[in-house]
């Protein structure tokens, strides 16, 4: 199975993935979780990644694609994978397609999770990741455990969640339209509980 996983910042994305990677034995391939393991291990590729990272805007497409073509060339990739965050621009998802097409392995599924603004905001600000684990937790519908050792990310404040969604609306978006074309969007609604969305998914993927 290889999908990707489309949807504004804080749809659930990264929390469907995971469930659905232990699910399918498949690793789940996130651009977002790599930078931020760069900017943490100050890298080259960090320092210049925080500063696209901090202002709510997207990295340039060549760092990133550069990042998921390595990616791609490892083992456990082969099986399979879900790539969550990536594409974000028509120039990735054209990248995305030429890799895919040169080891004859095409994407199955580009999934889409629809959530309203309002929620988006309320997602992304109460998201707090225990920074041992990577597990996402929601201050109101996903409480952490009181050992938890929990990281508020420094882009999840109010005002560059909304520059986040700016930049959806006008980058990522397009990869709607895009993903239509080729007859591989799924849409799903992602309002519910995590369970009820990975039931959705499930059922999406599986049409
Ligand atoms: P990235 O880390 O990819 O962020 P994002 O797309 O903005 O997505 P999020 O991680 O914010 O949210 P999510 O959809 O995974 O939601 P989650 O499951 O955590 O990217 C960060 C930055 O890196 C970008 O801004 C950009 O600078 C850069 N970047 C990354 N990829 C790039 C690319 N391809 N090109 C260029 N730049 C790139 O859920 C959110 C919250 O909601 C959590 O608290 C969770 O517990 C809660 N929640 C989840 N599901 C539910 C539910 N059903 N009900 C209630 N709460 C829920």
């Amino acid at each position: 199975m290889r999908v990707v996983f489309l949807g504004p910042p804080a749809s659930g994305k990264g929390t469907q993935a995971a469930i659905l990677c232990e699910r399918y034995g498949i690793p789940k391939i996130s651009t977002g979780d790599s930078l931020r393991a760069a900017r943490a291990q100050g890298t080259p590729l960090g320092r210049e990644a925080e500063t696209y990272m901090s202002a709510g805007k997207l990295v340039p497409d060549a760092v990133v694609i550069g990042l998921v073509a390595e990616r791609l060339k490892q083992p456990d990739a082969a099986k399979g994978f879900i790539l969550d965050g990536f594409p974000r621009t028509v120039p990735q998802a054209e990248a995305l397609a030429a890799l895919l097409a040169a080891s004859g392995t095409p994407l199955d599924v580009a999934l889409q999770l629809d959530v309203t603004r309002d929620l988006l905001m309320e997602r992304a600000t109460l998201r707090r990741t225990d920074k041992r684990t990577g597990q996402i937790y929601h201050l109101k519908y996903s409480p952490p455990p009181p050992d938890a050792e929990l990281e508020h990310r420094a882009d999840d404040r109010e005002e560059t969640v909304a520059k986040r969604l700016d930049e959806y609306d006008a980058m990522t978006a397009a990869l709607l339209p895009y993903y239509t074309n080729l007859k591989l969007l799924r849409r799903v609604d992602g309002v519910g509980t995590p369970a009820q969305i990975t039931e959705r998914i499930i059922q999406a993927l599986t049409i």
